[in-house]
């Protein structure tokens, strides 16, 4: 499977990754984390299944839009029944953008009053783009970002307007301390093109570029740096999209020929293959792969809406429900 590194095709590699996969984020109650993604953003629930690290049952929620597309998808592991915080710093993803058509900011500010979600006072613009921060419950950080280049379907569950309404993940924001060797390794790894500087902001663009296909830096030299474990209050993960585990074994291969060495194998999320590796500031990256999805156990039109497990645990699937406290969609 290991393609040798000297065999690397450089052009192969810039084009391996699409945009977003998904990102994965610790929350406090699972029931808290629905309504904020389902009532509040109009994201559907693609799917609900456990952690498949460790021994405690810990749900695992899918939220996305209703066809569960890589780069729309948000995920979030319950920690509370764990009991584990997690500590919010540099080397972490700090912030999830949503993209949202132009003029649609209002409307959001008008819904989180009503739904008694935490925001910030001013809508900011960054890049040319207005937008607009606010807070899970559990504290992670949210930004709406406005864009009319964003094609992809919109989320409308609960009565979220399609003129308003989340079209996927815009981009993300990346706290670091230092930035020089990040900034190569997004180019040099992955195949991202540093497109602007702002400030302490540095935004880099893969494939076609556009919203999901945008990470930005944001450098905080003084800022701790955030933990790694699995508890609740951070994000944990980012995972970019790529096609095949040859493209991951490729990508892997790359990086420890630059000296990255810590990367996992192909590990099996039965939705997807992953493979983990950390990028030089200390944020954990995933390469998912897209050739499986979320139809192999429900049927488009149907995805979130029974309790799945994958094949080796599928036999322990009323011990493990007994152990979750029941949620509502
Ligand atoms: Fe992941």
């Amino acid at each position: 499977m290991a393609v040798p590194v000297q065999h690397i095709n450089l052009e192969k590699t810039m084009s391996m990754i699409k945009g977003f996969h998904h990102l994965t984020a610790g929350v406090r109650h699972a029931q808290e984390d629905v309504d904020f993604y389902v009532k509040l953003l109009g994201q559907s629930l693609v799917k609900k299944t456990v952690l498949l690290d460790g021994e405690d049952p810990i749900y695992h929620l899918y939220y996305g839009n209703a066809n569960g597309d890589p780069g729309t998808l948000v995920t979030s592991f319950p920690f509370r029944q764990r009991g584990v915080v997690a500590r919010p710093g540099s080397g972490q993803v700090r912030v999830i953008n949503y993209s949202v058509p132009n003029g649609s900011l209002e409307f959001w500010r008008a819904r989180f009053d009503a739904m008694n979600i935490r925001y910030d006072a001013d809508i900011v613009a960054r890049f040319g783009e207005r937008r607009q921060r606010f807070y899970h419950p559990c504290g992670i950080e949210f930004d709406l970002v406005e864009s009319d280049l964003d094609q992809r379907p919109p989320c409308v569950e609960n009565n979220v307007p399609e003129a308003y309404a989340v079209r996927g993940v815009h981009s993300i924001t990346l706290s670091l301390r230092e930035v020089e060797e990040s900034v190569r390794f997004m180019s040099e790894a992955i195949g991202f093109r540093l497109v602007g500087d702002e400030g302490p902001y540095h935004r880099f663009e893969t494939h076609t570029g556009g919203p999901g296909m945008v990470v930005e830096f944001f450098h905080e030299p003084d800022r701790l740096q955030g933990s790694s474990v699995y508890g609740e209050g951070t994000i944990h993960h980012v995972a970019f999209a790529v096609d095949t585990i040859e493209q991951q074994m490729t990508l892997k291969d790359k990086f420890m020929g630059l000296g990255y060495i810590d990367t996992s194998e192909s590990v099996n999320r039965n939705y997807f293959r992953s493979m983990y590796f950390k990028m030089p500031g200390g944020v954990i990256f995933e390469a998912a792969t897209t050739d499986i999805g979320f139809a192999i156990d429900e049927d488009p039109g149907h995805f979130g809406e029974e309790f799945q497990l994958p094949p080796w645990l599928v036999d322990r699937k009323d011990e493990l429900l007994s152990r979750l406290e029941p949620i509502s969609v």
